[in-house]
């Protein structure tokens, strides 16, 4: 595992973002994991930056992302296909018939994940997958549980989450209550995972995740299996990490 740490969230955003860059450059068709949340806004703001300097092609990249609300269309201003196509899609010359996102309006949630799965198989896989990380240590919609979900599923969001995600919402009861995840099996499955964190308030689950004992109630902590993880902090959430 790599470890960056950045002095603030604006340099980790540079860290994290050099990192996707020299994903896209090193392979132009590659398939990229993307992720929603405060987090990663930074290092799209900087990919978009460096794509209109003439330095990043997105034209043959296809993405994927993580995690979608259920009940959510794509033109709801807080669903993540909106967040993906608000903060680095409509900005850049990526296809966006190649940028996928669970389907949040498909009622039957069987059909919804396996689609899903089917979609990131049909696209070999991922190259480079981005990751954030809620206070209770979820990646992507995989929350504390009994056991590691492999593939694409429904999750009931914890109390922790609702309450971390109201900020995006009018009032508490809008937070929709379901959504659809990669699982943990397709996350492990990318060849490359980068990690990003940002803040004190992620120290404590920072140091859990990396350093503490692998569960599935610390979803996160599974990345210790991995064999390319790289993560990127800024000092703050770094702070924990001995
Ligand atoms: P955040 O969310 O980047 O908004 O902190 C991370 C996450 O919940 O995965």
């Amino acid at each position: 595992m790599k470890i960056y740490c950045g002095k603030d969230y604006k340099e980790m955003s540079r860290i994290a973002a050099k990192i996707i860059a020299a994903q896209i450059i090193m392979k132009p068709d590659c398939v990229l994991g993307l992720a929603t949340g405060s987090t990663p806004v930074g290092a799209y703001e900087n990919l978009v930056e460096w794509y209109k300097q003439g330095d990043l092609d997105f034209s043959q990249v296809t993405s994927v992302n993580l995690d979608e609300y259920r009940g959510l269309s794509g033109d709801n201003d807080q669903s993540y296909r909106y967040f993906m196509n608000k903060n680095l899609f409509d900005h850049v010359n990526i296809d966006k018939s190649r940028t996928f996102v669970p389907n949040g309006l498909e009622p039957d949630s069987g059909k919804a994940c396996s689609e899903y799965d089917g979609i990131i198989e049909s696209v070999g896989g991922v190259d480079l997958q981005l990751l954030g990380i809620g206070h209770n240590g979820h990646i992507g919609f995989n929350e504390p549980a009994d056991e590691f979900c492999k593939g694409t599923h429904c999750v009931d969001l914890t109390a922790s989450t609702i309450e971390a995600n109201k900020r995006f919402f009018e009032k508490e009861e809008d937070v929709p209550r379901q959504a659809y995840t990669m699982g943990i099996g397709t996350i492990m499955k990318a060849k490359k995972i980068l990690l990003v964190a940002s803040g004190a308030d992620k120290a404590e689950i920072i140091a859990k995740s990396l350093t503490g004992p692998v569960t599935p109630q610390v979803p996160a902590s599974i990345l210790q299996f991995h064999n390319d993880v790289t993560v990127v902090c800024d000092e703050a959430a770094f702070s924990k990490l001995k």
